[in-house]
């Protein structure tokens, strides 16, 4: 959307007998139309200069007949459009300021030292001995990502601007005008003027989504999600999809004008901002005391693995307003604030080797071997190298000494090489033209980046995967049957495809090395066990390309019978919600290969069997409509998170991940996190296990 300079009526004579408040009403809905078909399919019915017209209309019936305009106008978004250019600097109101960094816990419990000595100096006796025990302190997570400043006037999302040097940076307001996390028109109260501070950072399952995405394009993946943002920040066209990958949390106020201005303790400030509209992290809280603060680091640098976005240590803030005017602070970082950082999690090793690994469906993965590294707790001696763009791009070599890292649950990544240290003897690293395992044919598609062995099943890196896929976890389930049993099983030629694990007898398992007869029964139990399955579990295991779970039970859903699905021609598959036409083909080319069918009757005839029905609609379902969230651990039943969600989902419950205004109702298991306290808070009902049993019960759902 192009700034909105046109104030003349093209279409005066068209208007001459329509009523205007229609037009409005009509020529907004047809902008927002325009709109959802642009930021939500990704096909645009118009082009960007057509839409640019007619907002230019609109722009200008609203400017004749202010009355009429409506709340939700497309005009009022800001810096909306794929046409606008981010050249622009903006002076923050308030300057933008750092942060003070300790490393050790010494350092740490100096910085609170200091504080307190000199908060004493101010206050003399009326500071008690006792506040390095009982200092009240904000704690946040350092994200790890860009941090940006939001300016509203009113209410209204005035601009987006970059950190800068502090005291000015670059407009950025079309770049984020489709993240979802950012509101454009704020809630409830607010000062007439607030800047809001925050970080805009990638979660990192989006990161490795954008990077396929921009692998399978041919494009630069980039190293972690802090690059990520980086790299969109610097764009001048905006993109919705890869805005659609960006979250923001924020964590402060700027400037705001004093009438109705936010709170000063800044946990009550943190509740106002969400109140606003703002996703508020539910790991921010207050603590009280140093040693709570040091204790919650211990507990942060393993927690920090199982979060779905990286960060790389912790912000403590004091929360009193009276103790942060005292302290003060210097033109680079407050006093009252510091960041204990985690220790890193890059470090330089050299790369002695490159293997190729043979994937499911025959994509072959550099993978680099690397002199054993120490890297945030773990002994690291392989990293992955993606494709051949990824080496091109990093432009590595065997023998190369390398930057490697290692963050949250995603494999270690070769950062980049460090050149000076380039030894003479280094090597190129060249894709082998046969698969190392099966010596078929290696085959690269134009406009891929992945390289395919062409065995299929001849090839027994491929099966093995296949058969490593259906046993896990979210597939069949099969307890006991891990990656190592399957290469035995492969390798001692017992089982060739998925079909022949229902064959197995316990003296062909209690044969293999290192396995006792106690062991091989429960193989079979589980594995009889796992015949009594699902029809979207069933449909995920078969490892269709591109079809993970969430499709998977969507097309369960849709079509409840698997034969239909069978079936279905490439215009019925797409029918379901998020099969588009590639992830279509690929379901339609799979059942249309003899052998595949061959693969699921002999399943079929070996007792794997679900439950088929009518497919329902979803808004029919029992509890359609209600968002539910669900923590902690269901003892009693011993049943997991996921297949907690899977029934609540079967009933028509949306689960989310953190507890909001929105959420129905928490599930609370034993050891709750921080989402109980959150949803007392707000008043949302909380379910004990017995409860959740219960609920279940009532709509005939299995209470495994
Ligand atoms: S507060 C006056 N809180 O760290 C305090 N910063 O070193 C200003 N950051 O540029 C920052 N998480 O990009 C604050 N919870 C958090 C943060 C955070 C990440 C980043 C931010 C800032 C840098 C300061």
């Amino acid at each position: 959307m192009k700034e909105i300079t046109s104030l003349s009526l093209p279409f005066d004579d068209e208007l001459e007998n329509t009523d205007p408040k229609k037009y409005i009403q009509e020529l907004t809905k047809k902008l927002k139309n325009w709109e959802y078909y642009y930021y939500e399919t990704g096909s645009p019915l118009v082009t960007d200069d057509e839409y640019d017209s007619e907002l230019n209309n609109l722009a200008a019936l609203e400017k004749q007949y202010p009355d009429y305009a409506l709340d939700d106008s497309p005009t009022k978004r800001v810096g909306g459009g794929s046409s606008a250019g981010g050249e622009s600097t903006v002076r923050h109101r308030a300057p933008m300021l750092s942060l003070d960094k300790v490393h050790t816990s010494k350092d740490f419990v100096d910085f609170f030292e200091r504080m307190a000595k000199s908060l004493k100096k101010d206050l003399a006796e009326s500071l008690g001995d006792d506040f390095l025990s009982n200092v009240e302190i904000l704690l946040e997570p350092k994200y790890d990502g860009a941090a940006i400043n939001l300016f509203y006037k009113s209410g209204r999302l005035q601009y987006a601007a970059k950190r800068g040097d502090g005291e000015s940076g670059d407009l950025i307001t079309h770049l984020i005008a489709d993240v979802s996390d950012i509101p454009q028109v704020l809630a409830g109260q607010f000062p007439d003027e607030l800047e809001i501070r925050g970080e805009l950072f990638m979660p990192l399952a989006c990161l490795a989504e954008a990077n396929n995405t921009l692998s399978d394009s041919g494009d630069r993946t980039y190293a972690n999600p802090r690059n990520a943002v980086g790299g969109y920040l610097a764009r001048k066209d905006r993109s919705p999809k890869f805005a659609s990958w960006l979250r923001f949390f924020p964590y402060g106020v700027g400037f705001q004008s004093d009438s109705g201005a936010l709170p000063a303790k800044l946990d009550e400030q943190m509740q106002a901002i969400e109140c606003l509209g703002f996703k508020v992290n539910p790991d921010v809280r207050l603590l009280h005391g140093v040693i709570q603060c040091v204790n919650k680091f211990q507990e942060y640098q393993d927690k920090r693995e199982s979060l779905a976005f990286e960060i790389d240590g912790l912000v403590y803030k004091v929360n009193s307003p009276r103790y942060r005017s005292l302290l003060g602070g210097t033109s680079k970082f407050p006093k009252w604030a510091v960041a204990y950082k985690f220790p890193a999690v890059e470090r330089v090793t050299e790369l002695i080797g490159v293997d190729f690994q043979v994937g499911r469906t025959g994509a072959i993965t550099p993978v680099a071997r690397l002199n054993p590294v120490h890297v945030a707790g773990v002994t690291v001696s392989n990293a992955t190298l993606h494709n051949m763009d990824e080496i091109d791009r990093l432009g590595v070599k065997v023998g190369d000494t390398v930057i490697i890292r290692r963050a949250g649950d995603v494999i270690p990544q070769v950062v980049s090489v460090v050149l000076d240290k380039r030894p003479t003897d280094a090597r190129d690293i060249v894709m082998p033209d046969h698969c190392p395992v099966c010596d078929s044919l290696v085959e690269k598609v134009d406009g891929e980046a992945v390289a395919r062995c062409t065995g299929g099943l001849v090839c027994s890196a491929q099966r093995k995967e296949a058969i490593k896929h259906f046993a896990s976890r979210k597939a069949m389930d099969v307890e006991g049957l891990g990656d190592k049993l399957i290469d035995q099983l492969v390798d001692a030629g017992l089982i060739d495809s998925v079909d022949d694990l229902f064959h197995l007898t316990l003296e062909q398992l209690a044969g293999l090395e290192r396995m006792a007869e106690k062991s091989a029964q429960n193989i079979l139990d589980a594995l009889d066990a796992a015949k009594n399955t699902t029809l979207g579990r069933f449909l995920y295991a078969l490892g269709i390309r591109e079809v993970g779970t969430v499709t998977a039970n969507q097309l369960a859903g849709h079509f409840g019978f698997l034969q239909r699905i069978m079936d279905a021609t490439v215009e019925q598959l797409m029918a379901v919600p998020d099969v588009g036409v590639v992830v279509a083909e690929h379901l339609h080319n799979f059942f249309a290969e003899p052998h595949n069918r061959t693969v699921i009757e002999q399943l079929q005839r070996a007792g794997v069997h679900w439950e088929e029905k009518e497919p329902v609609q979803s808004d029919d379902l029992p509890l359609s409509g209600k968002t539910a969230v669900i923590t902690g651990t269901l003892v009693t039943s011993g049943m997991s998170r996921d297949r907690a969600k899977e029934l609540l989902e079967q009933l028509g419950v949306k689960v989310a991940g953190s507890v909001s205004a929105k959420t129905d109702f928490l599930v609370a298991g034993e050891k709750a996190g921080s989402k109980l306290p959150k949803a007392q808070s707000l008043n949302v009902e909380v379910l004990d296990e017995a409860a959740f049993l219960a609920l279940l019960g009532e709509h005939g759902q299995p209470l495994e």
